[in-house]
């Protein structure tokens, strides 16, 4: 899907005001763009990140990460967006799927502090362009209130 659609169709899911907002959001993101192979919200509680709505083939066993571990806690330590190409490469990695081979995390945050974040795992190498994690940057910013 072209990504001016998808966010169209994102900011209709948000104003809507319909409940499951974020596993909506999420459904639409796994179902129209091929490279994303896994999708899951984690929500800031306290020290650690606590995985929310997922959508996937699998589940993963990383329902709870510490801030500051794994690709996932860097994001969320650091509110910088993670784009890694080959995930096998980089050592902060925690494996969930033996599938994944490249990942982004985007922070979500609200006035300047980070209060979630979207994971997004391919089975497709360096698959996340510029474009991607633009669109997914403006996707967290329409998010901030739906957390
Ligand atoms: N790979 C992540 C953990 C979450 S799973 O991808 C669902 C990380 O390194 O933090």
């Amino acid at each position: 899907m072209n990504y001016k659609v998808a966010e169209n169709k994102i900011r209709e899911i948000i104003s809507n005001k319909k409940s499951n907002v974020l596993q909506k959001v999420v459904n639409l993101l796994y179902e129209n763009f091929d490279n994303y192979s896994w999708i899951g919200v984690y929500i800031v509680e306290g020290k650690d990140l606590i995985l929310g709505p997922w959508k996937g083939l699998q589940a993963t066993e990383h329902t709870k990460i510490p801030l500051g571990k794994g690709i996932c806690g860097s994001a969320a330590a650091t509110g910088k967006t993670e784009v890694i190409p080959d995930v096998n490469a980089d050592n902060r990695y925690l494996s969930c799927f033996i599938s994944t081979k490249s990942e982004i995390v985007v922070p979500i945050k609200k006035n300047g502090k980070i209060i979630a974040e979207i994971d997004i795992d391919s089975d497709k190498k360096d698959a996340f362009t510029k474009e991607d994690e633009e669109f997914l940057e403006k996707v967290a910013d329409l998010l901030v209130d739906c957390i």
